[in-house]
């Protein structure tokens, strides 16, 4: 398993440019299973968990041509005669659960892997599965699997509320309504928006989608969606990371590249709360690092609220603000398995329930760090980047699945890391 070796205490300087988005890439794939013939996405960020996923789509005999350079994917399912999603897949990642919704969606029947526990605490499905059978799917559950198949003329449809809104029961909901028999309502749906591409992706193949970006989405069923050529959005995780990243150092000067700005939510607003500033202008940002960092709780909602997946990120950087923050994370309430690793680079940080509670100011010294989820890990590595000393982050293939050339990108900007390549 790769680590980092972290030098820190460098200041970030330059450019550096935000990647298309992982989370709203993988709705766009499944999706893209709807239709017979030649689809090509791009922005298509070159990631592990993009890789996974072509492998689940290729386990159907679909045709997927990946190319991370130019970041371009070819998707034709047009030979798909296998619906199933095997465990050795979809344990890798817990997104591969989207087959679901596309093969039912597409022809009426699937097998896929339940995806089991994660590193954040319980992670369930029912919602998912609750929500296909109120469209009038068929669910049972065989051996670790669920088995899904509809009425021989599609699904009838039906109306489902999300409680609490959830982004992948919202994209499996959506993949099995869009060529269903009816119509389906489906109330309370994500609008995050890595759903909102995901309408309008599925509106350019043909789908009626009503209420996009709303709460409410109501999908008349077609018979027939066709393959088209798409862009994927950049990725807001990404942007948020490296806004932080380039708050932390009172002498850093960065600028972002390629950010969907509008697509922050209140980011933004919490981020200039520390002091920090940004001025945006056609998707470049440019970041002004604050000389004192001022302590900002925060409460993870969904969007266009403060993200769980920046949480670890915003910990990080409360770790250098001058008094006592607390990041409470209502999504995810245990989601803090960076907090004893942060305490063991120096940092005055503890977890009372759902809240990492942070007293800033205190020195970080490098040691060795580790963690269990991908933004637990970038987290570790940001906070490397500001201690005194030397650290490794081991198990960077976290990072790996989800932040495309870490490293590089930071490196260029004037940071010191290096990968340890170990068998
Ligand atoms: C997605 C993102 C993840 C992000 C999360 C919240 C992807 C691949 N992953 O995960 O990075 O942190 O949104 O923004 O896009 N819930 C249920 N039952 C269900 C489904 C969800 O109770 O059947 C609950 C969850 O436990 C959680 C909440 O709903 O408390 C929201 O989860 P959800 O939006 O579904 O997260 P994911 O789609 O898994």
């Amino acid at each position: 398993m790769d680590k980092f070796r972290i030098e820190g205490g460098f200041a970030l300087k330059g450019e550096i440019a935000i990647g298309g988005s992982k989370n709203a890439a993988l709705p766009l794939l499944a999706a893209s299973l709807l239709a017979d013939g030649e689809t090509i996405i791009e922005n298509i960020p070159g990631l592990n968990d993009i890789l996974t996923f072509n492998n689940v789509m290729r386990v159907t005999g679909s045709r997927i041509d990946y190319d991370p350079e130019s970041h371009r994917i070819s998707i034709d399912p047009a030979n798909l005669y296998y619906h199933e999603a095997p465990y050795d897949l979809v344990r890798k990642m817990r997104a591969s659960f989207y087959m679901l919704g596309a093969l039912l969606g597409r022809d009426g029947k699937a097998r896929v892997s339940l995806p089991g526990g994660c590193a954040w605490g319980p992670r369930p499905v029912d919602l998912h599965l609750e929500g296909l059978r109120a469209f009038g799917a068929q669910i049972d559950l065989d051996q670790g699997y669920v088995v899904a198949s509809a009425p021989e003329n599609g699904l009838p449809g039906g109306t489902f509320s999300l409680k609490p809104s959830s982004v992948g029961a919202t994209v499996n909901l959506l993949l099995a309504a869009a060529r269903c028999a009816g119509s389906c309502t489906i109330r309370n749906a994500a609008k995050e928006p890595d759903v909102v591409q995901l309408c309008l992706f599925l509106e350019k193949m043909g789908a009626k989608i009503e209420g996009i970006g709303t709460s409410t989405l109501v999908i008349k069923g077609v018979d027939e969606l066709k393959p088209v050529t798409f862009r994927n959005t950049s990725d807001r995780i990404e942007a948020g990371t490296y806004m932080i990243l380039g708050a932390m150092h009172p002498d850093s000067d960065l600028t972002l590249t390629n950010v969907s700005t509008d697509e922050l939510g209140q980011f933004p607003a919490w981020f200039h709360k520390t002091g920090a500033q940004s001025q945006s202008d056609a998707g470049r940002m440019r970041i002004i690092s604050p000389a004192e960092i001022a302590p900002v709780s925060v409460i993870t909602e969904i969007y266009p609220g403060f993200p769980t997946d920046l949480q670890a990120q915003w910990a990080t950087l409360m770790t250098r603000a001058a008094g006592e923050s607390h990041i409470t994370d209502t999504i995810y309430p245990d989601r803090f398995s960076y907090v004893p690793e942060l305490a063991r680079l120096g940092a005055d940080v503890y977890v009372k329930n759902n809240s990492a509670v942070i007293k800033g100011g205190r020195p970080l010294t490098g040691t060795s760090v580790m963690s269990t989820d991908l933004r637990a890990s970038v987290s570790l590595v940001m906070a490397a980047m500001y201690a005194r000393g030397t650290s490794d982050v081991l198990r960077v293939y976290h990072l790996d699945r989800g932040y495309e050339k870490l490293e590089e990108k930071l490196n260029q900007a004037g940071a010191r890391i290096t990968r340890v390549r170990e068998n």
